[in-house]
């Protein structure tokens, strides 16, 4: 396979590549995978401005552990975990996943090649290869200090000092000892500024399946889904020209990649062909919702488009007469001060979830914080820690797998969400928990499948069509 021959690499990213090896009869063009290859430029682009911040080493005596302490082991308590913060302008990392053969280390390599060149230290790594390192210096911090002290820590400063951009070729996660650090592990790494890219054969709510201690390893998996962008290289399901988006509905932070996000999935679910993109207006009570951008049966707003404005549960009932997909783009999270936009959005995304359309959003904060800042959690925490409240698991009936998952990540329990300021009544309460439930639904496959037609025939022919192909690219290879 070529290399890049291109010596400018700001000139020339991995679409350019791409591009180039299909003209040259290297590669074939393949839709689904050239959305994969602008997902990697949309990152590429970022990170031509991305200045890693200088690493700051911890010290070892900061990361001896305070449970250890005189007055931890006097009273046996674990100091409030304050949660990681990771550098506000990190670009976010992507997360491919697809079959043995779909292109993934093809594509991660074409990535790594065509870096830009302010990114002057990068690292490209089995990520088997990787954790048996990491471990081999786990170790020996180990000797040298005594095992009381979170060597994780120490160890993801020395890498994040080789290189700011890692790239993992086929991340998973089979053994206990992996599983317990990965987490730790990964997001020290972003602490520092590091940014991740991997490739790996599953989603990651199917790695470590079956694992021993699997529930110590969910805020693992919730850490990789909400800090990097997971996208999928199998395109079997797909039935139409227009190439179904490989990542999810959901885009968080509001950065270049988050303005593709939306349009290709406008343009995957709108009729561009037959009807364009257009503004138009509907009438509701006489009143007119303005509709900026509308192509078929899909529409697409900016937040403030939509509930900035004074609409209500009228004007989004009508929307759904006329629509079957919304894009809704910049929703930020809303704190007690935005009470009422957080309320109509809750109304919007119940007519959306009722009428059984399709939602895609880009929000400037991960889903579970929409409602609620970080700082509004941290005092939800603190305030649940104060009350003296201990996680029961019956406290956690009647939530969700999802809700749970959450709280179980931010160490938060029944009580303490209801100590959060945002949700005075029980009402709102309730509203908050269900709207992040059902947004998690609209945010499945199935959800977004459903009607589609890619469920029957229309999708087989296409899977085995990619069958075909891929057995074809086997055979060249060989
Ligand atoms: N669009 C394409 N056209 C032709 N060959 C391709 C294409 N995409 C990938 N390949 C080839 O298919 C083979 C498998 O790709 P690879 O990146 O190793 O897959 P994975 O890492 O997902 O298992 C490689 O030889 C690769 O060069
Ligand atoms: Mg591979």
């Amino acid at each position: 396979m070529a290399t890049v021959s291109h010596s400018n690499p700001d000139m020339w990213g991995p679409l350019n590549e791409y591009d180039e090896r299909v003209q040259t009869r290297q590669l074939r063009e393949d839709e689904h995978q050239r959305g994969i290859v602008q997902s990697l430029q949309d990152l590429h682009d970022m990170l031509k401005d991305y200045h890693a911040p200088k690493v700051v080493h911890p010290s070892i005596e900061s990361l001896k552990s305070p449970s250890r302490s005189l007055l931890g082991s006097l009273f046996h308590r674990q100091p409030p975990k304050k949660r990681t913060q990771l550098p506000p302008n990190l670009p976010k990392g992507l997360y491919m996943f697809g079959d043995v053969g779909s292109g993934k280390t093809m594509l991660m390599d074409m990535f790594y090649d065509t870096l830009p060149h302010n990114i002057t230290s990068k690292t490209r790594i089995h990520f088997h290869n990787f954790m048996q390192d990491v471990h081999k210096r786990l170790h020996a911090m180990k000797m040298e200090h005594g095992t009381d002290l979170d060597a994780v820590r120490y160890v993801a400063a020395d890498i994040a000092e080789k290189g700011s951009v890692l790239c993992f070729d086929e991340f998973q996660c089979t053994d206990v000892a992996d599983a317990m650090i990965l987490r730790s592990l990964l997001e020290a790494l972003m602490s520092h500024g590091v940014v991740l890219v991997t490739t790996s054969n599953r989603h990651p709510n199917d790695l470590y399946k079956n694992g021993i201690q699997r529930e110590s390893f969910i805020p693992c998996i919730n850490l990789l889904k909400t800090s990097l962008r997971v996208l999928n290289l199998d395109s079997t399901t797909d039935y139409r020209k227009i190439p179904r988006p490989p990542s999810g509905v959901y885009h968080h932070p509001m950065d270049k990649a988050a303005i593709s996000h939306a349009d290709r999935w406008f343009r995957f679910f709108g009729d561009f062909e037959n009807d364009p993109p257009h503004a138009t207006t509907q009438q509701v009570w006489g009143r007119n919702i303005q509709i900026p951008k509308a192509s078929g049966s899909a529409a697409m707003f900016k937040f403030d488009e939509l509930i900035g404005r004074a609409t209500g549960a009228a004007d989004y009932l009508e929307l759904m007469r006329s629509y079957h997909a919304f894009v809704v783009t910049g929703v930020p999270g809303m704190t007690h001060r935005e009470r009422d936009l957080a309320r109509r959005f809750i109304t919007f995304i119940d007519a959306v979830y009722e009428s059984r359309a399709k939602l895609v959003l880009t929000t400037t904060v991960p889903l579970f914080q929409l409602f609620m800042s970080p700082d509004e959690v941290d005092d939800a925490l603190e305030g649940g820690r104060k009350a003296g409240s201990v996680k029961h698991a019956e406290e956690h009936e009647g939530v969700d797998d999802v809700m749970r998952q959450m709280m179980d990540d931010l160490g938060m329990s029944m009580n303490m969400l209801k100590n959060s300021s945002l949700f005075s009544g029980d009402e709102e309460r309730f509203a908050f928990s269900r709207a992040l439930s059902r947004l998690s639904l609209m945010g499945s496959q199935e959800w977004v499948e459903q009607g589609l037609g890619m469920e029957d025939r229309g999708g087989l022919d296409e899977k085995l069509d990619w069958q075909r192909l891929r057995s074809r690219w086997r055979e060249d290879s060989m």
